[in-house]
This record gives structure tokens, sequence and C-alpha cells, in this order.
């Protein structure tokens, strides 16, 4: 049996699609060939020997240790995209909260509980304090134009504003799906200058960590409004509470509160709700179930944060090799095949940052001594022979 460990709840609909006769899925698997995980925080935790792959049904990865999988031969998946409607969703309701007021004066408006008949008066005096702009013909920066980024700026053309993104790594996927009016620009310092509303869409990582600071936030339009539903640490908090306090930002919206955010005057503090949709939950635990079958099933890498995405049929024996991405270690791992007169029919040997995965379509029988010749190989991390 395979054993996956579900960390969270992962919707049925995707532990549902695993094969009860080959794969057993739990909360209590003690050491897992598999992991699926949402939101559990994951640093901490030690690997077993056999583990192969985490996938996180979502997108972002900061609750897991990518670079230490990457080192002990883990695969880590994540599901982008499958939450983006979602999220888009939100951002679009965060564009007009940011505006309008509206969570300050539905608190208001409670607070007048108890007044009786003289709630109606109550109410047309006091809401002139809640008037705010509309969003239509105004300017939308996006920084990201991923899956979400892209969403976000259809919808926001769709209510009539202006759009910006900036993406250095722009997809050509995210340039066919984007609405052809939105403008983007190649220095994000334009998109800064010409922005009402910016909303942030990127990766957490030590490169993007304060992305919004106090340099960045001098760039913007007074009264700037910002959003931030991807993760807190891409603005930084002192910058962001004395530029509310000063007024240069007259809203922050933000997916991630914590406690030096709570309370702030003019930000707006929502509980992590982006993707907390039945429609994302499924289409997460869907994406991420399949992602670990057809891995560990075919050898076959779809959506990896930590190994570049490598798939190949075979018509012998699929041999997957992972290491690091460093000169000769493909001639070494052929020299093995070839001194063991096995036949390489097809080979690809994709690379990620640091590491690479070798797919090897093989003829000839890989015998446990191949497999420990391979292994061998300085650079290699992990070898399995798929199938
Ligand atoms: C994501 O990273 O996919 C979203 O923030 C939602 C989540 O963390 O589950």
């Amino acid at each position: 049996m395979i054993n996956v460990l579900t960390l969270n709840k992962i919707a049925a609909c995707g532990t549902d699609i695993f094969d009860k006769a080959k794969y057993n899925v739990s909360d209590s698997v003690s050491a897992p060939d598999a992991i699926m995980v949402r939101s559990a925080a994951m640093h901490d935790m030690e690997f077993s020997d056999n583990l192969l792959a985490i996938a996180r049904a979502g997108a972002g990865v900061n609750n897991i240790p990518v670079d230490r999988c990457a080192e002990e031969g883990i695969v880590v998946f994540n599901t982008p995209g499958a939450n983006a409607n979602a999220v888009k969703e939100l951002v679009i309701a965060g564009l007009l909260m940011s505006s309008r007021k509206i969570t300050d004066a539905i608190s208001w408006a409670s607070s007048l509980k108890g007044n009786g008949a003289e709630v109606g008066k109550m109410v047309e005096k006091g809401k002139s304090n809640f008037a705010g702009p509309e969003i239509s013909g105004k300017t939308l920066g996006i920084i990201g134009m991923g899956a979400i980024g892209v969403l976000v700026g259809n919808a926001a053309m769709s209510l009539g504003m202006k759009v910006i993104g900036y993406d250095p790594y722009l997809s050509v996927k995210a340039a066919l799906s984007m609405n052809p009016g939105i403008k983007i620009v190649s220095d994000i310092k334009e998109l800064y200058a010409a922005s009402d509303y910016i909303t942030i869409h990127v990766p957490y990582n030590p490169e993007t960590k304060g992305t919004i600071n106090s340099e960045t936030i001098a760039m913007m339009k007074d009264g700037v409004r910002i959003l931030n539903f991807a993760r807190g640490e891409l603005v930084d908090s002192d910058a962001i509470i004395s530029a509310l306090e000063s007024g240069k930002v007259a809203s922050y919206i933000v997916d991630f509160p914590s406690d030096e955010m709570i309370g702030v005057k003019n930000a707006i503090c929502v509980p992590h709700l982006g993707a907390s949709t039945p429609e994302s939950e499924d289409n997460c635990a869907v994406m991420a179930a399949n992602e670990l079958i057809d891995f560990i099933e075919n050898g076959n890498i779809r959506n990896s944060v930590n190994f570049p995405n490598a798939e190949m049929n075979a018509v012998g024996t699929k041999i997957m090799v992972l290491h690091r991405n460093v000169p000769a270690v493909i001639s070494e791992i052929t020299a093995v095949l070839g001194n063991a007169s096995i036949n390489i029919e097809n080979m690809m040997s994709p690379s990620k940052k640091n590491y690479a995965c070798t797919l090897i379509d093989a003829i000839g029988d890989i015998t446990d001594d191949i497999v420990s010749k391979l292994s061998a190989v300085e650079n290699v991390i992990r070898v399995r022979v798929v199938k």
C-alpha cells in the first residue's frame, strides 16, 4: 500500500481520487510516502526516508521547508490557479471595501442598535462620514500577473477600471488570457506612480519580502489604496502603519492579519479568507491528488516548486533521478547505464534553479546494483525506478 498522510482537512473529492486498492489515505499514517497539506506548519517536521512528495492544496508554500525537501529528494507540489477565482472574488470585494468604507460603516450602523425610531434619522445624518470614491475610471496596479493577477485585472477592466500590470516573469499563458486593454509595464516605478489602487499577487520568498516598504510607498500617489491578499510579509508593517497614519496610504486591506495591524485606523484585516470557498477547496484537493498520483505512478512532475516540470512516456523502464543542477552529473548517470549495457531509448533532464530531474526511458534489466551505482553518483539525491 502507498501511504498518504493528510495534515489538514482535505476535500473528499480530492482524497477519493486515490484508488483504495493501492492507497491508504489517512490523517494518522506514521511513515507516509506522500503528504497532502493545506496550511499546517511543516518547517519543524522530520521526514521519513520513504517520503517521496508533498502536495500543497493551495498556492503559497511558505509553510513547507521547500529547499530542505529538495535536498532530501522530496518533490513539493502546489496547485497554482486552482483557487484563483476565489481569491479574485475577494480582491474585488477588497477594492470596494477599501474605497467605500464599508466595514467601518457597517460597524457604525450596528452601534445604532437600541435607538428605536431614531435610527433612520441617525443613519441619514451620519452616513456622510463613510463616503468613498467609485472604482470605475480609476487605475489599478497589479504586481504579479499570474493566475490570480490576470483574473483580477480582467474583472477590474470589466468594472471600468484602467489596469496596469507588472510581472518580470509573465508567462505566455497569462499573456494570452489577459484582457488586451491591460497595460504591462517593465518598470514597476511606472505602476507605483500611476495607480490609485495597488494589489500584490506574488509568492512570498526572501526576494519579495517587504516589496511594499517606505521607499516604494514614497513612489506612490498620495491617498493610494493597497490590497494584500498574497502574504502579509510582502508589505512592511511599520512602513504601512506610518503611511496610514500620515494619510499617504488611504486604506490597506490585508488577508493576513498580524497583531500590529489589527486596530490600525484605515487598515482592514480579513482572516485569510482568500481561498475559503467550497469550490476552491475542491479544486485544490483534486489538483493536488492528481499531481501526487501522476508523480507516484508515472514519475511525472507537474507544478512542483522545488524541481522542474518533467513528463515523459516510456516504452521501457522509466528511471527518475533527482539531482543537484551541477556539471557532469548527467554524463556520470549515462556512464553507469552504458557500463551496465542498458540502452537509453529516451531521456530528458530539465532543471529548476539548483535542482534537476533526469528522466530516462531505459531498455534492459534495471537491477538493484544499477540503482545503487546511480545513487552513488556525486550530487544525485534520489533514484526511483518508476515502472
Ligand atoms: C494560497 O496560498 O493558496 C492561499 O493563500 C490560500 C491558502 O493558503 O490556502
